[in-house]
């Protein structure tokens, strides 16, 4: 049987700020920019799970998207939608929310709830013009 690539997309919004508490103020401002701003700022978040794996004979589903995007939200995006992901998202503690940190938390909620097929991608928009991506910890 072919392997073929299966992708959901869910958005969410959250705001965040980039600072690494162990370095002064100017680093943090030179290194993160309008990020580091104090006051926390929103971005609205396009979220794309992959996950990979054979049509099953008797559906030609890989996996039912209806159920990967019920386990989406109860495992990512209930958790990070409308939050401040420095302060509410017990996963993010102590990680700076950059994308890239980001799409590692996120594939590890995921990688071991699927029903069927195995986790192959997660990419996430945090702007028109900036994303991340992760292929797991053995890529
Ligand atoms: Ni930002």
């Amino acid at each position: 049987m072919p392997t073929v690539y299966v992708t959901r997309r869910a958005r969410f919004n959250a705001a965040h700020r980039l600072h690494n508490d162990e370095r002064s103020g100017a680093w943090n401002q030179a290194t993160f920019g309008a990020c580091n701003s104090p006051n926390w700022h929103g971005h609205n978040y396009t979220l794309d799970v992959t996950v990979a794996g054979e049509p099953d004979p008797e559906t030609g589903y890989v996996l039912d998207l209806a159920q990967l995007s019920r386990l989406i939200e109860d495992h990512v995006v209930r958790h990070l939608d409308h939050k401040n992901l420095n302060l509410d998202v017990p996963f993010m503690q102590d990680i700076i929310p950059s994308t890239e940190n980001l799409v590692v938390a996120i594939w590890d909620r995921l990688a071991n709830v699927l029903p069927a097929g195995r986790l192959h991608r997660v990419y996430l928009e945090e702007t028109e013009k900036n994303s991340a991506e992760y292929f797991g910890p053995n890529s």
